[in-house]
This record gives C-alpha cells, structure tokens and sequence, in this order.
C-alpha cells in the first residue's frame, strides 16, 4: 500500500475550519480505499508570521518540498498589520512565491453548476438552460502578476513629483505553449472545445497569446478553437456560460474570470483548484487550494462552505496520485450531500423548502460519511 505524503497548509481565515473538514473526508477516502495518507500541518500566511516571522516559514517550505502534494486552505487577511511590507505579506510570500518555487504552472477550477443548486445561480434560468458545466485553464506563474519591472518610484514630471507604479506583462512562446497543451488536453476528456481568452486588439501580449496558442492548437484536430477578448468573455459568461467549455486564459485573465464564472455557479465557496507542475515519473507535483479567499467576515463562525476545500482533496487524489475512484467517491459524496438538500448558508436558497442548513462541520461530517 502506497503512502502519500501531504503537506496541509490551512492558513487564515476560514483556511483552518475548511482544511479539518477535508482532512475528515481524507480519513473516510483512507478507511474505504486502500491508501494510507499521512497528513502534516504547516503553518502559511499570517499563522507563519505569527508562528515564525514569515508568512512562507522555512520549516513549512521543508514540509512542502518532502511532501508529495500540498493542501492548501488560504491565506491573506487585508486589514492586519499595515506595517508588513507587501512583499512580505501572505499573497505574494507564500502564496506566489509557493506558485513560482514549485513551478506551478497550470491552474485548473473547474465551475459546475448542478440542477440542485440552480436556485443559488443568479442568472436567469433560460441563461443556464442545461447547467453550468466548465473548466478555466489559468496561467499561474507569468504575465502582470510576475513581469519585471515591477515596482513604485517617485517620478518628476514639469517640477511636479508623482509616485509611479508599473506592472508588466510578459509571455514567451513556451510558457505560452505549455499552458495551450495543458488545455487542450483536458479538453480532450470534455466536450472537446477550447476557448482562448485574449486581448488582442490591444497588447502584444495578446498577438503572440493567440498565435502561439493557434499553432499548439493543430497539433488537436479534433478540437474545436476559437478565440475571444477578454471583455466579450467577461460578457459572454453571463449572457450565454453554457457555450464555454475549457477557457484558456493568461494569469490576470483567468484571475479575473473564474471568480466570475464560480458565481454562476452559486458561491465561490464550491470552486475547487488544482495547481499543477511538470510530472515527473507517475507523479504530478501539485498544489491544491479553494479558490475563494479567507473570508474574514465569517472566519471561526462554523459558516463557511467547506465544499471547495473537499473538492480541492478530490483533485489531489486524481492528479497528483492518480487515484481516480477515491476522487469521484468525494465528488460523489458532494453531490449526495446537496442532492439529500443539506446548505451552508452561502448555498442555502429561501425557495428551497427542502434544504437542511448546516455549518462548516456539519457539512465535512455529511460529506465523509456519504464517501
Ligand atoms: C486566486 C487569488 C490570488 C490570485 C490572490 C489571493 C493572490 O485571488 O488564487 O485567485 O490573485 O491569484
Ligand atoms: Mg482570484
């Protein structure tokens, strides 16, 4: 029986209370198949300041590089500490840095709208039809978020002096191609449609995104490709979501784009990611993380929807350890759990008279037990 090694970095916020409810279904997926994971906690973002003086501690980097996986809740709480420096607070110290290290390259959030929670969609359902059923293929270590320069300075202008801030955009081909492969691969086992996301008209950037992407795209005959700008797709998504199918887009793009489209899909509390780098021998390195944020207004309330970090676990069990039936016994036992109408108040519809409101715990506890 193999061992998987999983480094399990809760974070701030709801991180924690999340991460003990996927920890729960973790321990049911071990009893019912035969794997054995051992889990270890690391302390990341505000919890490493507070445990070690950084937000990405030393020994939490150790745990990361000895381990087969990371499990990741989530990190950075905006009103602490306005003292720490930006680049030493959680977002870009650990949690870029975490992207970059590992060479994390591909981000993969999948959006399912299921038919039972079609109530908490705020489109209208003509717009929706069939269901929500997508996958946002996110560039995760190039582009604006890392481009150099990246920097403040004053700047003088006719004897006026400003401050100016400049972020760039930068793409070579390969990071362009890799990606591209990443998307039309997962295309391959979905409705066998990629939309790439763009600007085109506007950056270079997007010239050389679409052409690079076009000439990845005829090594797939057998999908379809089209391209979009990023603003028609921003549109798109709440006018017509069920024409998308895998969306291709640059880091910010994709940023952007995928908590929109989790809205659609009911709460960004159901959104799960997978961050994946190169695979080497059977194994994907990944990292694996809810895409919503730590919610602060509702941290340590037992309110938070535990769903995005269940099915972040789901994805490491398929990705990173290719153990495709204890994935879909979590999907699964997701779905059972919404099917049999149990909500956290994120989901909860007024109209649904057959929901059963639940917390945090509640919902990890329905969900291991239907694994
Ligand atoms: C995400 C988050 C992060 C990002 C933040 C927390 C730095 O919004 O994973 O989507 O912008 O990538
Ligand atoms: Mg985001």
């Amino acid at each position: 029986m193999s061992k998987l090694k999983i480094a399990a970095l809760a974070g701030d916020g709801i991180g924690p209370e999340v991460m003990r409810e996927a920890i729960k279904v973790l321990q049911a997926v071990e009893k019912k198949f035969s794997v054995q994971i051992e889990v270890q906690e690391a302390p990341v973002g505000w919890a490493g300041i507070d445990a070690a003086g950084k937000a990405l501690p030393d020994a939490t980097l150790a745990l990361c590089k000895s381990s087969d996986a990371i499990l990741f809740g989530s990190v950075g709480l905006p009103d602490r500490d306005p003292t720490i420096p930006k680049e030493e607070r959680p977002e870009r110290a650990a949690l870029l840095r975490l992207r970059k290290e590992f060479g994390l390259f591909a981000n993969l959030r999948p959006v399912r709208l299921p038919p039972e929670l079609s109530d908490a969609c705020p489109l209208s359902r003509e717009r929706y039809r069939d269901g929500i059923d997508l996958l946002v293929v996110r560039e995760l270590t190039g582009g604006l978020y890392f481009g150099q320069p990246k920097k403040t300075e004053k700047f003088s202008d006719g004897g006026q002096q400003y401050l100016r801030a400049t972020d760039t955009m930068v793409y070579t081909t390969p990071e362009i191609e890799r990606i591209a492969h990443v998307a039309f691969k997962a295309a391959k086992s979905r409705r066998k449609k990629v939309t790439s996301i763009d600007k085109a008209n506007v950056l270079e950037n997007g010239v050389l995104w679409r052409d690079v992407v076009t000439s990845v795209g005829k090594q797939y005959p057998d999908i379809a490709l089209d391209h979009m700008f990023v603003d028609n797709a921003a549109m798109q998504l709440v006018l017509r979501p069920t024409q998308f199918d895998v969306m291709l887009c640059e880091n910010m793009f994709g940023d952007i784009l995928s908590d929109e489209a989790a809205a659609l899909a009911g709460s960004l509390g159901m959104l799960p990611s997978a961050s994946l780098g190169a695979t080497s021998g059977k194994r994907t390195f990944g990292f694996y993380e809810p895409a919503g944020g730590t919610a602060p207004d509702i941290a340590g309330k037992n309110l938070a929807n535990p769903i995005a970090q269940i099915l972040s676990a789901a994805l490491m069990l398929r990705y990173s350890f290719g153990l495709n039936d204890a994935g879909a016994a979590i999907e699964g036992a997701v779905g059972k759990a919404i099917s049999s109408g149990y909500r956290t108040g994120d989901i909860l519809s007024p109209a649904d008279s057959n929901a059963k409101r639940v917390g945090t715990s509640g919902m990890g506890e329905v969900i291991a037990a239907c694994v």
